[in-house]
Formats: C-alpha cells, structure tokens, sequence
C-alpha cells in the first residue's frame, strides 16, 4: 500500500543551513498493518508522515501510495484523495470549538462525494459509541476532556472509512492511562476495520500495540523489528 524507495527530504530554510531530514529510506508498508513509529524529537518521524500523506514532496526518491505519487497530483485532486483515503490524527486535538461532537465527525462528509444525509449522522452516532462517548453526541469541545476530545477527532477521521490512518503523537498530551486507553481504542479500531495504520509515539511503552515496530534516528530507519 505504502511504498518509499531511497526516499530524502532536505528542508531548506532561507539564511539558514539546510536539514536533511529524511535520509534514504526504503520501507513497504502493506495493506492491513499497524505500524508503530518512535524515534528522538527530530528523527524525521512527522517528516516521515508527511511524505507519505504526499503533503511535502521528496528531495529525491520516490513515495507512492497505491501506487500513486500523491505530492504531484493537482491540489484539488490531492484533498479529494486524502479526504477519501487518509484519516489524520495529530498530537493535539483539532476540533471546531462552535460544533458538536456529532457535527465534527461529519465535518469530513462536507467534502469529496461520500454519503450525504441522514445516512452519515447515523455512521457519526455509530463512530462516537465505538469510541466510547455515547453520553458526549452533543457536547462542545471545552466540555469534553483532553482524552475525549481525541476520541473525537479519531471518529472524524473514521468517517469517510479511511484505508489508511495517520497518527502523529496522538497520545503526547494525555496522562499514561488515557494514552493506553486511547491506544487500546486504535488497535480495536485496526482489528475491526483492518484499517492500515502508521502511529508515531515518543514512548517506548507504546511500542506493542502495533503489528510491527519501526525506529528512526537522523532520518532514517535504525531498527526493523517484526
Ligand atoms: N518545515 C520545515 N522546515 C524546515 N525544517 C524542518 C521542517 N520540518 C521539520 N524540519 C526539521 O527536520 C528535522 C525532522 O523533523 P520532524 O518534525 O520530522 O521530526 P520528528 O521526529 O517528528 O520530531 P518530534 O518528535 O519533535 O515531533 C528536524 O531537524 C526539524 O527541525
Ligand atoms: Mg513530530
């Protein structure tokens, strides 16, 4: 599903040294895993992310999902296809503070051309109860706590049956029970919908709720385990 081959990215800034920040690296993800990625502040985990979501482009190397340079696709098409294929779940919780739980979740349906209607409330009511917040459904983000309002964000990016999730640091911010409650919830979710699933965390603890481990360390994969 996922393939990065010899795959760098420098970042230039300008008046300053230039980064490199993904490192010829070479890795296939297929259809189904649950990757887990840790590594040092810096390592290239998010830069890694990033390329794969074809959000930045490689300073050389190829990325392809699906077989598909996603980064060289117009930009209408580019939001089309992460908006039917990818979920994204970032460290801190992105919701919008004047709508309810429900009405988050259905955020995603208001692009791209998924089911419309009655037909989505339902599958936003359905997605909230599978996350644990059947008594939240109208609740406003300052009235859900940190953990929950992740749970939130993580039924949003649920909603267009994404075949890939994306998860950046989704537990960083939360206390150590919440964090494994919120893992435990992503290994439901990938055991149940077979979603593909790449999770950066800094912490080591987290490393078995996936299907396979990777480490990075200056851009590039140090450690392969499965
Ligand atoms: N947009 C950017 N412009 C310039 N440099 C960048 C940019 N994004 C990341 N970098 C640099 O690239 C390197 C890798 O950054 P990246 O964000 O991928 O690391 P990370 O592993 O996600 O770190 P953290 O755990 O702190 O989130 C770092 O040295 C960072 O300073
Ligand atoms: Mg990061």
């Amino acid at each position: 599903m996922i393939s990065l081959q010899n795959v760098s990215k420098t970042y230039s800034v300008r008046g300053d040294s230039s980064v490199l920040a993904v490192r010829n690296l070479t890795m296939q993800v297929e259809k189904g895993e649950f990757v887990i990625i840790t590594g040092r502040s810096g390592s290239g985990k998010t830069t890694l992310l990033s390329l794969v979501a074809g959000l930045t482009w490689p300073t050389s190397g190829q990325v392809l999902l699906d077989g598909i340079e996603v980064w060289r696709l117009a930009d209408k098409e580019q939001s089309l296809l992460r908006n039917k294929k990818i979920g994204f779940v970032f460290q801190f919780p992105s919701l919008l503070p004047t709508l309810t739980s429900v009405e988050n979740v259905l955020l995603p349906t208001m692009f791209g051309d998924k089911v419309k209607g009655d037909r989505s409330r339902d599958r936003a009511v359905m997605l909230l109860e599978q996350v644990g917040l059947n008594d939240k459904l109208r609740s406003y983000p300052r009235q859900l706590s940190g953990g929950q309002q992740q749970r939130v964000v993580i039924a949003r990016a649920l909603m267009n049956e994404p075949q890939l999730l994306l998860a950046d640091e989704p537990t960083s911010d939360l206390d150590e029970l919440t964090e494994h409650e919120i893992m435990a919830l992503f290994r439901n979710i990938h055991a149940l919908t077979g979603v593909t699933v790449l999770l950066v965390t800094h912490s080591n603890d987290l490393a078995g709720y996936g299907t396979r481990l990777i480490r990075m360390a200056g851009g590039a994969i140090t450690d392969l385990d499965d």
